[in-house]
């Protein structure tokens, strides 16, 4: 078992969001979707991106390095270093940081480069 497995086979914890926050604020109301994360049903807010759900679940690997197999995480959260990318819906390389969360999306952990689901190219 990798460490990444290690890390994505945890029971999640209670909703990890920062509700009220000094400078901005309560956090508004949204309407909860459900995400399946590696076939776990995973809680998460409208809108919001699928990397914001995974942290607020305390899901913090997105994918393994295809040689070393190392688990990366999101790091910039702004869509520039793929550190967060995952396999979303059957499509591979997805950066959740920017993605924002559908009902019934599926999101699976990638492993190295990842690859398309049959169907979905
Ligand atoms: S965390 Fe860098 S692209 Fe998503």
């Amino acid at each position: 078992m990798t460490s990444a497995d290690q890390e994505t086979a945890r029971p999640a914890p209670e909703d990890l969001r920062v509700r009220t926050h000094p400078v901005l604020g309560d956090l508004p109301p949204a309407p909860e979707v459900t995400i399946f994360v590696d076939g776990r049903p995973i809680p998460a807010r409208a809108g919001e991106p699928i990397a914001a759900a995974l942290l607020a679940s305390g899901i913090r690997v997105c994918r393994t390095m295809p040689r070393s197999r190392q688990p990366r995480g999101v790091f910039c959260g702004v869509g520039r270093c793929t550190d967060c990318a995952m396999t979303v819906d059957g499509e591979p390389n997805v950066r959740t940081c920017v993605t924002p969360v559908r009902d019934g999306q599926r999101i699976v952990t990638q492993r190295g480069l990842g690859a398309w689901e049959e169907g979905t190219a």
